[in-house]
């Protein structure tokens, strides 16, 4: 098993540039995602954006990993039942649609990945609550970062609140270690115990990106070879951040000016009601 790579003073630096470059671009294509727009502009926009005004170069573009073909565009599209991997095309979005757009940029050999959800016009109270306790169970993973805990406690609080509103977690995807590479070690399961898996230090940087599932937790895998919607066909929803382990918790390094913020319970140091953590 290949080992947790530590990162340098530098290369934590590096890092930081490529992880804000990803959320700035989440920031600058929210004004585009509405009614009428194809998933195929948005990701069009999306990839100029990064090629000539960023200077990066989008990762998913050609990426290739064992037993799949290239990835064909800049970004990942997933929309409504869609899990992840969806592929931007002649799709028009329409009120009520929910849909993450994922980002992952190189810059000087370093991979920054986000993924935010937009919601369409006016979204149902589902898709709303689906919305927001996603986004809840990414930063109750990322609240248990801290050297010495483990993995395993991040998948399980995750889990734990996901499952006590009702919903279930995506088993066959997950966090994953982030540097001059794009999937590196550790793999960061959105479910699991307490107390297991690898314990963090100071120095790891890696991804926390639940899936989370309206109905059943099943996945479906389409023709086209990337795209992952939910078997019963329900509304699934995520949200991504990458993160570094500090000596005394953790850093969210894809940081811009109009990403969301975290919710009160972070910002005020306690426990969102009633999460089991
Ligand atoms: N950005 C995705 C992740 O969070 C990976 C997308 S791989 C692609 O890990 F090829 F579909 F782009
Ligand atoms: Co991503
Ligand atoms: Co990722």
């Amino acid at each position: 098993m290949a080992s947790i790579l530590i990162k340098t003073a530098a290369d934590i630096e590096k890092m930081r540039i490529s992880c804000r470059l990803a959320a700035e671009v989440l920031d600058y294509i929210a004004p585009f995602v509405k009614a009428g727009v194809t998933t195929g502009e948005l990701d069009r926009l999306c990839h100029e954006y990064m090629v000539n005004v960023q200077g990066t170069i989008p990762a998913p573009l050609n990426y290739c990993p064992p037993g799949y073909k290239p990835y064909p565009n800049a970004t990942c599209i997933s929309i409504n039942d869609v899990i992840c991997h969806g592929i931007p095309g002649g799709k028009i979005l329409k009120n009520g649609d929910s849909l993450n757009i994922d980002i992952t940029v190189i810059k000087d050999g370093y991979y920054g990945d986000t993924s935010r959800m937009y919601l369409v016009g006016e979204p149902s109270i589902q898709t709303r609550r689906l919305n927001q306790i996603t986004y809840e169970c990414m930063w109750i993973g990322i609240s248990k970062v801290k050297p010495g805990a483990y993995l395993g406690d991040i998948g399980h609080a995750i889990q734990q609140y996901a499952e006590k509103s009702g919903f279930s977690v995506v088993r066959e995807f997950c966090g994953h270690g982030i540097g001059k590479s794009f999937h590196e070690e550790p793999q960061v399961l959105h479910y699991g115990k307490p107390g297991t898996l690898a314990k963090l230090a100071p120095g790891m940087i890696f991804t926390i990106e639940p899936m989370i599932n309206a109905g059943r937790r099943e996945i479906r895998e389409m023709g086209d070879g990337w795209t992952i919607r939910t078997k019963d066909r329900s509304l699934s929803m995520q949200w991504e951040h990458t993160v570094l382990v500090t000596e005394t918790g953790y850093e969210v390094l894809t940081v811009s000016p109009d990403m969301p913020p975290p919710p009160e319970w972070i910002i005020s140091g306690e426990t969102p009601q009633g999460n089991p953590a």
